[in-house]
């Protein structure tokens, strides 16, 4: 489109407009995991570039691993860090709104940061110190940052175990919530305080939570395989998740369950579950998300401009568990 803008220079503003539409969509560096990069235009509704970062910290050894990409609106400035086992694991990702914005920057500080502000209890299940209450004491590198514990518990077919307790520091938009959802087979969970260790203590378990006299439809699929009439059972619902909620994605998919009003928003879910274009209503009211009643929409689907509460620390457990698995366990 350069070259194009280029010729029709000396031409009247209105064949210049006319290709306008064309070459509106904003340009991001795309860096996949194995170091690759290429510019890429972004999809209309995606106005943002980001750039996420793995950094794992053994003594002054680091790993890096950088992904960059075009990302949704909803995305903010957010990080996040916790122990396991001898590591510091830290994640961070920055988002910019202009083209190419978030190609690297030799200003990037590539030395552990050495200030030290609030200090929190950290651990992770993946050593099973959150389970064995062997915490550790984890120093935040960033005056934004707040202690933190999320929850991220899928049960998966057979003895797959998932990722579920971290303690940590970070700095996330859906603190200092509790924010979460649960299903029969799922709980999310995000919950951020601000003074010196305030996330010890037993680590949260959804049947610890107290019942809170909600109960909401529950499943996981499609409407023939996961979601029929039949495969949906009422749940009661518990601690501050007293929505019910009902998500749809353009493939079909379904999710049902209870949640936190955050939730509703659309973006908890789409990225939680990998949907995409998923529409969300929630409700208040004992079973309202019955499979056959047509739900109230509440907030909106995934589109409107919504919190990125717990993407971020999705996206980053993934990575983990490509990279930080890779590089741990081989
Ligand atoms: C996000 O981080 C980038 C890089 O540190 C910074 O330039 C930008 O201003 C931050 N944005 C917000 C909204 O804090
Ligand atoms: C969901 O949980 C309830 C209560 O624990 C149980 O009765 C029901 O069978 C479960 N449903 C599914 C589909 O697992
Ligand atoms: C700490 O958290 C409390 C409760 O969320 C909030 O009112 C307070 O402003 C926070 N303080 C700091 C320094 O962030
Ligand atoms: C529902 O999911 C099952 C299992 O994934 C699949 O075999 C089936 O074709 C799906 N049904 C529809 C209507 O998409
Ligand atoms: C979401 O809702 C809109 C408007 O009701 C509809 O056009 C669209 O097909 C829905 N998308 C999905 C994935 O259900």
């Amino acid at each position: 489109m350069g070259r194009l803008g280029l010729l029709l220079g000396p031409l009247p503003l209105l064949l210049v407009q006319i290709c306008v539409p064309a070459s509106r969509g904003l340009r991001c560096l795309r860096c996949e995991r194995s170091g690759s990069c290429l510019e890429e235009e972004c999809a209309s509704d995606q106005e943002l570039c980001r750039t996420t970062v793995l950094h794992l910290w053994e003594g002054e050894d680091k790993l890096e691993v950088v992904e960059r990409s075009c990302a949704h609106p909803e995305k903010t400035n957010r990080t996040m860090s916790y122990r396991m086992g001898m590591q510091i694991i830290t994640l961070s990702e920055t988002v910019c709104g202009s083209n190419l914005c978030n190609r690297p920057n030799s200003v990037w500080t590539s030395s552990f940061p050495r200030s030290r502000y609030l200090e929190c209890a950290s651990c992770s299940s993946s050593d099973l110190s959150c389970e064995r209450a062997r915490e550790q004491s984890l120093q935040c590198r960033n005056p934004k940052e707040q202690c933190l514990e999320v929850v991220t518990h899928r049960s998966l077919e057979g003895s797959l175990r998932d990722e579920q307790h971290i303690r940590g520091c970070g700095y996330l938009p859906g603190c200092p919530g509790p924010t979460g959802f649960h299903n029969n087979q799922t709980f999310h969970f995000l919950r951020c305080c601000n003074t010196t260790k305030c996330n010890r203590g037993p680590v949260v378990e959804l049947q610890h939570l107290p019942l809170n006299d909600f109960r909401c439809y529950s499943c996981e699929g499609n409407s023939t395989h996961g979601c029929s009439l039949e495969e949906n059972s009422l749940i009661n619902c518990r601690g501050p998740m007293n929505q019910c909620l009902e998500a749809t994605g353009s493939d079909g998919y379904i999710v049902r369950g209870c949640a936190t009003p955050s939730w509703c928003q659309g973006l908890h879910v789409a990225e939680a579950f990998s949907l995409t274009h998923v529409n969300v209503t929630c409700c208040t009211g004992n079973s309202c998300n019955h499979p056959v009643r047509d739900a109230q929409p509440c907030k909106g689907g995934a589109h409107q401009a919504a919190p990125a509460h717990l993407s971020f620390t999705f996206t980053l457990l993934i990575m983990v568990r490509l990279w930080g698995g890779t590089v741990l366990w081989i």
